[in-house]
């Protein structure tokens, strides 16, 4: 690479642990947290997969996330209560999710 070249803005990339299994996978913010648990291997409960049918909902242990979409279809108290959207949500920080039903692709 040269000296001139421009820099390209790095993409950041989280880990994501689900719980019970303690499977992980690196969650880049280029994606949601559903799409890069797919690319993984990890099949995570979904449905509609544009934040309204709340099949993929999950609740986040640790971490941080924010949405692709204004109104994700969660309650003030859900999110206060640590509830997500995974098929919406991209991943801010290291993530700890809560997803029983998770499984290997
Ligand atoms: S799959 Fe429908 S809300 Fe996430």
């Amino acid at each position: 690479m040269s000296e001139n070249s421009s820099p390209v803005p790095a993409c950041r990339v989280f880990a994501v642990r689900v719980e019970p299994s303690g499977r992980t996978f690196e969650a880049p913010e280029s994606l949601t947290i559903l799409e890069a648990a797919s690319f993984d291997g990890l099949r995570l409960p979904r449905s509609c997969r544009n934040g309204t049918c709340r099949t993929c909902m999950c609740h986040m242990n640790a971490g941080r996330v924010r949405y692709t979409i204004e109104w994700p279809g969660l309650s003030k108290e859900e999110k206060v209560e640590g509830f997500i959207l995974p098929c919406v949500a991209i991943a801010e920080s290291d993530l700890v999710i809560e997803v029983p039903h998770a499984t290997e692709i």
